[in-house]
């Protein structure tokens, strides 16, 4: 019982992440393109079940009692030219049908354009917005969106082929080395979504996820302005010595928090690390006993990450969670 009930509970926690329950124009032409081709192979199944049930019952009776059979020529080719014309029509309706969907979704967008960079590494993403004023901002593994807006995300990586992929926001698109590939997602709902790297990448594959939030356009440019800030100082000792850690020592060879000595490009950025929903890309939640578990096994929970453990001393290292958890 207990087995059966969580793969149940995953579906149902998997609708926030369903190409079926699309929150974006481009994620509902992926689901109008399904749900036809749906249509098309259910209603050919249907047909050959009723021929095969009807051929059945038509000769139920015992095979050595049949008559020899005596077959109609004209019947049998008249029923096959209309079957093959069936078939050839259902496939021309979805071959059109997927066309005109492909070059809807790879056509330009006009109007207000918001620009994401997303860059796949292993295994996390890179977020990058371009700001109004036409700088950079980053932050890692967590989407914001803002409603009714349409988003150009350009994809890329840095070390191998990854696939972005925010199911309810827009279809599939690969990150491949030395290119930048685009989608578009115009968001139509508000929420939280669950995206997922979708091409094997390397050990930690499953756990590439990534937090996507759709909120209203004000909501969207607060989080914006708010991501485009440095980090302020420590709010006590004890965050300060967590601060002179993390920006002296092996973290900030990798890490950066704009605002500190700490610069590193390797990993995520942290300058906002306490204002996302998880850690890790998507596989631990955003809470004191998950970050100290991080930062002193992070080998524990996600065997062959490129995060070393970090060796600190137990006084050291709640002093380093109690900063990061002030970096908001
Ligand atoms: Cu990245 Cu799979």
């Amino acid at each position: 019982m207990k087995k059966a009930l969580f793969p149940a509970l995953l579906m149902l926690g998997a609708w926030a992440q369903s190409p079926l329950a699309p929150a974006a124009d481009e994620a509902g032409r992926l689901n109008g393109l399904w749900n036809l081709i749906l249509g098309i192979c259910a209603g050919v199944y249907v047909l050959v079940l009723l021929f095969l049930g009807w051929a059945l019952w038509r000769n139920r009776r015992r095979l050595d009692a049949l008559p020899p059979p005596q077959p109609d020529e004209r019947g049998l080719r008249l029923g096959l030219t209309a079957w093959a014309a069936f078939i050839t029509l259902g496939l021309t309706v979805i071959a059109g049908a997927s066309f005109l969907v492909d070059r809807s979704l790879a056509a330009s967008h006009p109007g207000e354009v918001l620009q994401v960079r997303v860059t796949g590494q292993q295994w996390w993403w890179r977020v990058q917005y371009r700001t109004p004023s036409g700088g950079w901002i980053e932050t890692a593994n967590e989407v914001h969106l803002p409603l009714n807006r349409p988003a150009r995300i350009e994809v890329a990586t840095t070390d191998v082929i990854h696939s972005f992929w925010i199911p309810n926001l827009a279809g599939k698109q690969d990150t491949i080395p030395g290119r930048i590939n685009t989608l578009f997602a115009t968001p139509r709902r508000t929420g939280w979504f669950r995206g997922q790297c979708a091409e094997f990448c390397g050990l930690q594959h499953a756990q590439m996820a990534l937090d996507v939030k759709v909120e209203t356009a004000q909501a969207f440019d607060a989080w914006l302005a708010d991501q485009a800030r440095a980090s302020g100082p420590p709010a006590d000792p004890v965050a300060m010595r967590g601060q002179q850690i993390v920006t002296t020592q092996t973290c900030s060879q990798c890490h950066s928090v704009r605002g500190t000595m700490a610069q590193g490009r390797a990993a995520p950025d942290l300058t906002h690390v306490a204002s996302r929903r998880s850690l890790a890309a998507g596989t631990l939640p955003f809470n004191r006993g998950a970050l100290m578990g991080w930062i002193t096994q992070p080998q524990a929970s996600k065997p062959g990450a490129e995060m070393p453990p970090s060796g600190l001393a137990p006084a050291d290292a709640l002093a380093v969670v109690h900063y990061l958890e002030g970096l908001t």
